[in-house]
Formats: C-alpha cells, sequence, structure tokens
C-alpha cells in the first residue's frame, strides 16, 4: 500500500468531487489529481476556458480552477486510465435514494459506488487506496472490499472512508477551513498506513489537530448521524415556528435565546419553508433504513419524524398561501422569488420551492420563478421528476393536471416575474431580493398585495409600510 501519494484519482465530478479535488490540487501542487466521470457534458464544462462555464457555481470556485488547471488538476472521461495512473482512488459519485425494488423511497441506491468498485478492480495494475468520500450506510466499506478481492486477487486494497462536510455555497471555504476532517481506516498495518498517506495529504492546509481518524465504521456512521442532527435541529425550530403563528411569539427571537445558551448554540436554527438539498432527506431515511434493518424500529421512527415534519413545513406554507388568497389560487400569478434550495448554489435538489410549486399547481395556480442562477430548464425537469416519481411527501401524492407546463413560467428578470401578480413567495434566501424596490412592485400588483416571506428576510415594518400583507415564517 503506497504511504506517499503523488497521484489521485477521484471517480464522479459533481458537487463533492469537483471542488473538493480542487482545493486538493490547489494546497498539493506536487499530486497529480485527476477527476472522472462518464458524464461528458459535465466534463467538458469542467474543462471550459470560460470559468463562468463551469457545472458548477461555488463562490471562490472559479479562482481555485483558474490556478490548479493543466498545472495538477485535470477532468476527464478516462475513467480507466484516470484509476492506472493513480495510487489513491476516491470514490465521489451519487448515492441517491433508492426508487425501486428493497428499500424503494428509503434506502441508498449503491449501485453507482459498486460500479466503481468493479471498475477499480478491473482497471488496476498496483496496490490502492480506495478512498470512500460518498455518503454511504455504515458497512459498505465491506462491500467495496470483497467486490475489489473478488475480482482482482492479485493486488491489495486499503479502504478508507473519509466523508465530506462541506456545505453547498460555502464549499471553497468550508474546505479550505475545515471543522474537522475525518478518516476511518482499518486496524492492521495496511489500515494504519493508508489512514497515514491520507493525512500527510490534508495536512498540507489542515492543521494536524483537526484530522481525526477513527474506525471505518464510526467514519461511516458519523456523516449521517452529523447530517441528522443538523436537519433535526432545522425540524426542531421549524415545528416551533408553527406554535409561533398560533401564539404569537417570535420564532427569531425564541432562536436567539435558546441559541445564546452554550450548549444549545446559535448556528443552525433558522426557521425556514424547509430544508432542501440533496442530501438531509436522502442521509436520513437512509439512516431510518439501516435502523429497521438492524431491528432498532423506536429509534427508525425517532428519526424518521424529522423528515415528516420537514414535509409538514412545506405543506404549511403552500396551505397558507392557499388560504390567505380566499381559499383558491386558481388562475392566479404567484411569483417566486428563487428555486434553488439555499442561496449561493445552482443546485435544486429537494428544494422546498419544488414542493411549495407543486401544491399551488395542483390548486392551478400560475406560478412565475424568478432565481439569479438557476436555469428554466431545470425548473422544468424539477416539477417533471416530482410528477413522474412517487414523492416521500405525502402531500404531493396527486399528479397534476396534464397541461401543467402552460402554468408554470419562468423569468430572467425579477421585475417582470412580479409584475401583476396576485402574491409574491420568497422561497430562498439571495441577497439581491433585498434591493428589491418594493415601492414600485406594490404598485403593480393586485391588492391586497400579499408577500409570504419563507426566508424571514425581508423588513417587515417597511414592507408592511408600504401596504402589503406580510406573513413570515414563525411570526403570528
Ligand atoms: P453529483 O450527482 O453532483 O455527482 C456525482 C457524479 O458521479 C456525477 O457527475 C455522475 O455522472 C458521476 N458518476 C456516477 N457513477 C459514475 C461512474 N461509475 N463512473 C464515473 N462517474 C460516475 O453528486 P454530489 O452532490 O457530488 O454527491 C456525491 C456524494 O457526496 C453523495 O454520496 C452525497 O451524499 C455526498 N455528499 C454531497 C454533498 C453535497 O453538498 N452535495 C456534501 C457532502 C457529501
Ligand atoms: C449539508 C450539511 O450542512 C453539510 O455539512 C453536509 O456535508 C451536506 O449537507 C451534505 O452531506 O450534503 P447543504 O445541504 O449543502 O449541507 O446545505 P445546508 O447549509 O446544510 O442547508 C441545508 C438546508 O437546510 C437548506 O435548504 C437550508 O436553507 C436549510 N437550513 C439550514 C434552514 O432552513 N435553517 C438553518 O438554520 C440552516
Amino acid at each position: 500500500i503506497p504511504n506517499k501519494i503523488n497521484s489521485i484519482c477521484c471517480i464522479g465530478a459533481g458537487y463533492v468531487g469537483g471542488p473538493t479535488m480542487s482545493v486538493i490540487a490547489q494546497k498539493c501542487p506536487h499530486i497529480k489529481v485527476t477527476v472522472v466521470d462518464i458524464n461528458e457534458e459535465r466534463i467538458n464544462a469542467w474543462n471550459d476556458e470560460n470559468l463562468d462555464n463551469l457545472p458548477i457555481y461555488e463562490p471562490g470556485l472559479n479562482q481555485v480552477v483558474a490556478e490548479a488547471r493543466g498545472r495538477n488538476l485535470f477532468f476527464s472521461t478516462e475513467i480507466e486510465q484516470g484509476i492506472k495512473d493513480a495510487q489513491m482512488i476516491f470514490i465521489s459519485v451519487n448515492t441517491p435514494t433508492k426508487t425501486y425494488g428493497t428499500g424503494k423511497g428509503m434506502a441508498a441506491d449503491l449501485k453507482f459506488v459498486e460500479l466503481c468498485a468493479r471498475q477499480i478492480a478491473q482497471a488496476a495494475n498496483e496496490d490502492k487506496i480506495v478512498v470512500e468520500k460518498s455518503t454511504l450506510p455504515v458497512r459498505t466499506a465491506e462491500s467495496i472490499k470483497r467486490i475489489l478481492e473478488a475480482e482482482d486477487s492479485e493486488h491489495e486494497f486499503a479502504i478508507l472512508s473519509n466523508p465530506e462536510f462541506l456545505a453547498e455555497g460555502t464549499a471553497i471555504e468550508d474546505l479550505h477551513y475545515a471543522d474537522r476532517m475525518l478518516i476511518g481506516g482499518e486496524s492492521d498495518e495496511n489500515g494504519q498506513n493508508a489512514i497515514e498517506a491520507l493525512v500527510d495529504v490534508y495536512a498540507n492546509w489542515i492543521p494536524r489537530e483537526k484530522l481525526i481518524t477513527t474506525s471505518v465504521w464510526s467514519s461511516e456512521l458519523s456523516k449521517l448521524t452529523a447530517n441528522a442532527f443538523l436537519a433535526q435541529r432545522v425540524s426542531s425550530i421549524n415545528s416551533i415556528s408553527a406554535l409561533c403563528e398560533r401564539t404569537g411569539a417570535d420564532v427569531e427571537e425564541v432562536a436567539h435565546a435558546i441559541g445564546m445558551d452554550s450548549r444549545i448554540g446559535s448556528k443552525f436554527l433558522k426557521s425556514s419553508v424547509g430544508f432542501g438539498g440533496s442530501c438531509f432527506q436522502k442521509d436520513i431515511l437512509n439512516l431510518v433504513y439501516l435502523c429497521r434493518h438492524f431491528g432498532l424500529p423506536e429509534v427508525a421512527e425517532y428519526w424518521e419524524q424529522v423528515v415528516k415534519m420537514n414535509d409538514y413545513q412545506k405543506h404549511r406554507f403552500a396551505k397558507q398561501i392557499i388560504d390567505t388568497l380566499f381559499n383558491t389560487v386558481s388562475g392566479k400569478k404567484i411569483s417566486f422569488l428563487g428555486w434553488a434550495f439555499k442561496k449561493d448554489t445552482n443546485d435544486t435538489r429537494e428544494s422546498s420551492a419544488i414542493y411549495v410549486a407543486y401544491e399551488l399547481l395542483q390548486d392551478r395556480a400560475e406560478v412565475h420563478v424568478y432565481d439569479p442562477k438557476v436555469s428554466s430548464d431545470q425548473i422544468y425537469k424539477d416539477i417533471s421528476y416530482l410528477q413522474e416519481h412517487s414523492s416521500s411527501s405525502p402531500y404531493c401524492k396527486e399528479k397534476l393536471p396534464k397541461d401543467w407546463k402552460e402554468l408554470l413560467h419562468i423569468h430572467k428578470e425579477s421585475d417582470l416575474c412580479l409584475k401583476n401578480s396576485h402574491a409574491i413567495a420568497v422561497l430562498t434566501e439571495w441577497d439581491e431580493f433585498k434591493n428589491i424596490n418594493w415601492d414600485s412592485v406594490y404598485a403593480n400588483m393586485y391588492k391586497p398585495a400579499f408577500i409570504f416571506d419563507g426566508r424571514n428576510i425581508l423588513d417587515r415594518e417597511k414592507i408592511a409600510k408600504i401596504g402589503f400583507e406580510i406573513k413570515s415564517i414563525g411570526k403570528g
């Protein structure tokens, strides 16, 4: 097993593989880093001379790629060659929730990971270190190892778990100044050597005391647990937001008051229209599935409630819009500010906006959307996907009317999106929404002019003074 790394290959050039490998290449000019993917369009975009065309939008990513690309950072579709040339191979492919068969709607679909293991075994020409970067169920490393050893008995493989904790929108900062870097490995000599090799890579910029090493199983489980705890905080404060709206308490005041208790802490207590993103829901459902699998139904139910509360929060928001607009939105123009699951990303996976729009379309609203980074194509795809796949949310089961595409309109400018609407809903907290000229928006709206602030970013007093009726999350 190699113990000094000078070549790395990463399978998967997505939201994790792209930024993490770019930063490794930036910080370790002595290591050749090749990121490979089956998706040729994505690889071409990573290689585009115009850095504004990279497939992922992340603040600061352009500069990192500009510094390292062509020097020691390469993007390619030559997967086999990439594996052959590298001493250490990261698996950073997608691990979505299964949409078929056993574990449908709950378990992680590991077919892409399994395929990677087979590709590695077939291409391997020497001993290799294989690193799980994707988020995986506990004990996946065991399956990867079995496949590798069964397919290739000539070479040795050490499997490490090195989950990624970056958040989208702040990926580069999170990678540069990681709270910690977790590396799980086996206790035998090969495992320990492999751990050391990866620790040495990260030690090029991350302080040693932040590099923690554990067993493979603890590392795999820590990743699912971290996401479950983070999502749980959002669901907890969102559950309280519902009570605030009934009682006249203000959820931001409550969050501030409890967050000052150092045992609770102030981060991740922002009430919202619900959490989105590719991972929270998928990872919790995966955890729930594992608990059931290991005969722990009570534990499974405990965590499942976090997802149920999130479905409820999205539904509550949509229902409030319909109820407030005199019980129907049919034929009414409802304008969405934002579609991404959070600001500073073009990622829309599991975005709350999709679910809210779906419920409004079920009621035959005319939904108009403006998002500064999301393409119109993507927005149609998101609704189509929800329409075609049975959603885990009990509130989006009903199929949309056949002509739903005619009810959905995407805009390139916020002014046109907002003009002549019956109601406006803030779905993403993009900074630019704070600078909207609300006086002129108000002048060009149906009255009463309703605003539903799903992110609590608007100045309620100022907005109300103009004449709007504003409803915010968790404010009575
Ligand atoms: P993604 O869908 O953006 O990227 C995955 C890429 O892998 C795709 O481009 C796909 O074409 C490629 N791929 C799949 N199978 C392949 C194969 N056999 N050979 C070559 N390429 C292949 O996914 P992502 O958001 O980067 O997430 C990857 C993993 O990281 C997931 O397990 C996720 O849970 C985890 N994770 C994601 C985040 C996040 O913020 N997105 C954060 C931490 C962890
Ligand atoms: C999350 C975790 O924060 C990362 O540590 C983890 O690596 C990643 O998942 C992953 O495994 O994919 P991410 O989903 O990119 O990162 O973004 P977050 O900042 O965590 O936001 C997730 C969702 O929760 C967003 O929709 C956000 O708007 C919402 N949220 C977050 C709230 O509603 N309130 C909060 O206080 C925080």
